[in-house]
Parts: structure tokens; sequence; C-alpha cells
């Protein structure tokens, strides 16, 4: 008889495999994409926003693992902040575009390909930075391992930092017509149970691989109680948790592009958050 627990694997390998193949179809499509802008990275762009320079601070010198890297924008344009840089990501394609990105601009970084909770088998080592930023948290299964793994990989007095998607504007419809108020669609509390999506086009990209167009994903809801408690049970020290009432781009309809080019829900008195950064440090044993 099939155990519950083998079964549970099982579908969570199923719900990962569908994940990697969606993420190795939008990234192709990403690589060409005016959203990324590769050329103008080419030509020497940052693509960190000015935030996570100001928040994460002076990196030259410094040890810096970058979890979920995608095909390495981020982790290169800290590289080219004098960080000594390893990138991470689930994603062949991803990792390959990266590995092509730095020998083609010269810059140095190593690059793992490897699901996120097993990065402990493939990498060795601790850093000063582990830096992860816009659009990870949905794709882990259990924040209580990526707790883990990111208190595994920081040297003790190390920093952790995350950029990321507001968990409440991830409860908003974000296919209503731009006119109509902003109302709730999905969950804000976490469960095992993925929620199971299916399109044809990325953030990124709306077109993007026409020869096999429509995809199936999975995604799993956490809670800003989740990711700070799973943090702090890692062993971590929450030094700040900053919410901002933007967003990098048009995550949902109802958003309205401001002067310096960020999205807000714009009906004043009423407010929304849409991204949070938090930074954490791995405590030295005397603290
Ligand atoms: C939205 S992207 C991160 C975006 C990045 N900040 C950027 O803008 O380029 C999310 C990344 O997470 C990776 N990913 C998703 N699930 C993963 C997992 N379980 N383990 C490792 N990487 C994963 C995907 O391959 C993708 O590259």
């Amino acid at each position: 008889m099939v155990s519950e627990t083998e079964t549970q694997s099982d579908s969570l390998n199923r719900a990962l495999e569908a994940n990697r193949e969606l993420w190795d179809a939008w990234t192709q499509a990403h690589v060409k994409s005016d959203f990324y802008d590769v050329e103008g990275f080419k030509r020497g762009a940052c693509t960190l926003p000015d935030i996570e320079i100001k928040e994460v601070g002076d990196v030259a010198g410094k040890s810096l693992l970058h979890l979920q890297c995608h095909f390495g924008l981020d982790t290169l344009s800290w590289a080219r902040r004098g960080a000594d840089v390893v990138g991470m990501d689930f994603c062949g394609r991803a990792i390959s575009q990266a590995m092509q990105l730095a020998e083609e601009l010269a810059l140095s970084a190593r690059f793992v390909c490897c699901e996120l909770s097993e990065l402990p088998s493939n990498l060795t080592g601790q850093f000063d930075i582990v830096f992860t930023s816009a659009g990870v948290k949905a794709w882990l299964p259990d924040l209580t391992v990526w707790a883990r793994v990111i208190a595994h990989f920081l040297k003790p007095g190390g920093m952790f930092y995350i950029r990321e998607f507001h968990p409440i504007a991830g409860v908003l419809d974000d296919e209503q017509t731009p006119e109509c108020p902003p109302r709730l669609r999905y969950p804000y509390f976490h469960s095992k149970e993925p929620m199971q999506y299916e399109g044809d086009g990325s953030y990124a990209a709306s077109d993007v691989q026409k020869d096999r167009p429509h995809h199936k994903w999975c995604e799993w809801t956490h809670s800003m109680g989740e990711i700070l408690t799973s943090l702090i049970e890692a062993g971590l020290r929450v030094e700040f948790l900053h919410e901002f009432d933007y967003c990098t781009y048009q995550s949902h309809p109802f958003l309205v592009r401001g002067a310096d080019g960020f999205w807000r829900y714009e009906k004043a008195p009423e407010t929304l958050p849409l991204m949070f950064s938090l930074k954490a440090i791995r405590p030295s044993k005397q603290q």
C-alpha cells in the first residue's frame, strides 16, 4: 500500500516539476523581453532598485549568495558592485543563461542549479549576505525549510535581506478591470495544497512560447506572520520589516504609475501595502 507520506512527496515533486517546466519556458521569453532589457544590462545598467542598494549597503569585498536568482541579472549587478557572488536557481535554462552572461561580460560569479531545499547538498561555505527578491516566496512549498537554508548559509553576524511582494497584495484580484476597486480573490493563509494556475503569458512577457503556449503551475501562499516566524525559528534576529505602498511593476490593473516609475493604488486616503523588505542577522555566538 502506498503510504500517505509517499503520496504527499510525489505530489510535491510533481508540483515542483511543473514549475520547473514553466520557468524553463518563461526564461526563454524573459531573456528577449523589454521587461528584463538584457541589452541595457550588457551596456552597464544596474537591475537593482535603489531601495535594495540602500538597505543592503556596501557589498564590496563581501560574499553574497543570491537565492532564486533567475537568469542572474541581479546577481551580476551585485558582482558589478564588488560582491563575490553565487547565484542559485532550479531552472537549468536560467542558470545556463546566467553563466553565459557572466562569461560574456567578464564578471566573476558562480551559479548553482538545484531546488532550494537541496542547496545544502550542492554548495559549501558560508556567506556575509544571503539575498533574495521580487517573486520568490510563492514558489516555495515550505518556508520553514527556506529559513533553515538561509540560516545554514549565513556566517555568524551575516545578513539576510529580502525585498518581496507583500502577502496582502497577493490576496487581491489581479485580473479585474482597472476601474474596479481592489477586491479579495486569493487566500491569505498558507496551505500545504498549492494553488493551481494555468495561463499563456508571464509577468514579463505575454508571448512566452508559441509552439507550447499554455502552462500549468503551482503556487503557495505565505502570510507575513509565517515569513517572520520561520526566520525567527531558524535563529535569525529580525532588524527591520519595511512595508511599501508601491510595486515595481503593474502587478494589479488598478495600480497607476507615478512620476517615479512605481505603481500605486492612488485612491487616498485608502492605501495598500504592495511590497516589503526585511533584514535579519544571524547572531554571533556571544550575542
Ligand atoms: C520571479 S523569479 C525571481 C526573480 C528575480 N528577482 C528577477 O527579477 O530576476 C523566481 C525564480 O525562482 C526560481 N524558483 C522557483 N521555484 C524554485 C525552487 N523551488 N527552487 C529554486 N528556485 C526556484 C525560478 O526558476 C525563478 O527563476
